[in-house]
């Protein structure tokens, strides 16, 4: 029987992993978070034990030292973690993801406790390659992100959308001090857009705000507005299904020989990678199939200048290609879900738990 401490159990990834854990058997969870609503079902179990609370340092060394005490290890999974608050909310942004959050690595590491911490691809930033406008990826050195060789780009700190991925790097980084000087045993994570049933919310049904791509795209198909490709949808994502990114959640949780004190990106390197407007154009079309509706074929698409999406200080990352042979040779971890079936099991939940009206 294994204990675990969940931080953020009622998150995207955090209910994902709750429900996979719980059906995998042999497990007690103690989940932290501000709402149940992602894990309602599962509120009954007795292997869970839900604590409704944000968590902050104080909260932390009154209410989590016990708990940590007690169990094998703790997945940190809660983050304010959407671009459109690291422009207009920095402050927050940096005191979710850093401030209110360090308190827990000098926890895990006076009690010894192995801290599965969810970082983010964000804290490479933007790619040499993008610098040197190197702007045909000719040179994979430029480009390829490698948990222990690549530089991380940023770019100039009047630009409020590093606030995220600077808070992100600094929390690894006291992570890695408190394993040398400590002894913390540690496993750091750097998700590649993991897509799913869900994901963020849809503004104005259940939330406010500017969720992340899918749920815009996702929201602009439902709404019949125009889907908006934010300075002509050239970004490229590496996007992972939820389902492949748990396998490797879990797989860390059942190898702790082959994953702690290591770094993992975890990413669809083989068939996930995709520029914003080809996204955008494959989401129209598995829109059209999904409802029956040939119409969303044609769903209007138009460009907006980051500017006017997002406001001043937004910068944005060019590509993210991950190295995955670390997960693939210790964990022995590989993505199976194609990008094509990720957005078709996630826009089926959308579809199915919103509606789509006829335009
Ligand atoms: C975010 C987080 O900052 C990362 O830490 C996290 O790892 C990542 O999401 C994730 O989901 O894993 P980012 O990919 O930039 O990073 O966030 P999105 O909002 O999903 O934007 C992706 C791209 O789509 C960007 O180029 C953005 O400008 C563009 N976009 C977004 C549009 O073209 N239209 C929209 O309506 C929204």
């Amino acid at each position: 029987m294994k204990k675990v401490l969940i931080l953020g159990c009622g998150g995207f990834v955090g209910s994902h992993l709750t429900e996979r854990l719980l059906a995998a058997g042999d497990v007690e969870i103690e989940g932290w978070d501000i709402s149940s609503e992602k894990i309602s079902q599962h509120l009954g179990d007795p292997r869970l034990r839900f604590h409704e609370s944000y968590i902050d340092a104080e909260t932390t060394w009154t209410e989590l030292e016990p708990i940590i005490q007690d169990v094998d290890a703790v997945y940190s999974l809660a983050a304010v973690c959407t671009p459109a608050q690291y422009v207009s909310s920095p402050v927050k942004t940096i005191q979710s993801n850093f401030i209110d959050a360090y308190a827990l690595i000098d926890l895990c590491a006076k009690h010894r406790k192995w801290l599965i911490h969810t970082s983010t691809c964000e804290v490479y930033g933007r790619t040499l390659s993008s610098y040197v406008k190197a702007d045909d990826y000719d040179d994979l050195d430029l480009y390829e992100q490698r948990e222990d060789e690549t530089p991380l780009v940023m770019g100039p700190t009047s630009n409020n959308r590093w606030s995220y991925a600077t808070a992100k790097q600094l929390f690894e980084r006291y992570m890695l001090a408190h394993h040398q000087e400590n002894g913390l045993p540690y496993t750091i994570v750097r998700p590649y857009n993991w897509f799913g049933p869900k994901m963020d919310f849809i503004p104005g049904r259940d939330g406010e705000g500017v969720p992340r791509v899918l749920a815009c795209f996702m929201t602009a198909l439902l709404d019949h507005q125009p889907m908006q490709l934010v300075d002509g949808g050239d970004a490229w994502r590496t996007i992972t299904y939820i389902d492949d990114a748990i396998d490797a959640l879990q797989a860390m949780l059942e190898q702790p020989k082959g994953s702690q004190n290591q770094i993992f990106n975890v990413g669809n390197r083989k068939d996930g990678e995709v520029t914003m407007k080809e996204l955008a154009h494959l989401m129209r079309e598995i829109a059209a199939e999904i409802t029956g509706r040939p119409e969303y074929k044609d769903h209007p698409i138009e460009e907006v200048s980051s500017g006017k999406f997002y406001g001043e200080g937004y910068e944005d990352c060019d590509r993210r290609v991950p190295d995955i042979s670390k997960a693939q040779s210790r964990l022995g971890w590989e993505p199976k879900t194609s990008l094509r079936e990720t957005l078709r099991i996630t826009m089926e939940h959308y579809f199915g738990k919103y509606g789509s009206s006829a335009a």
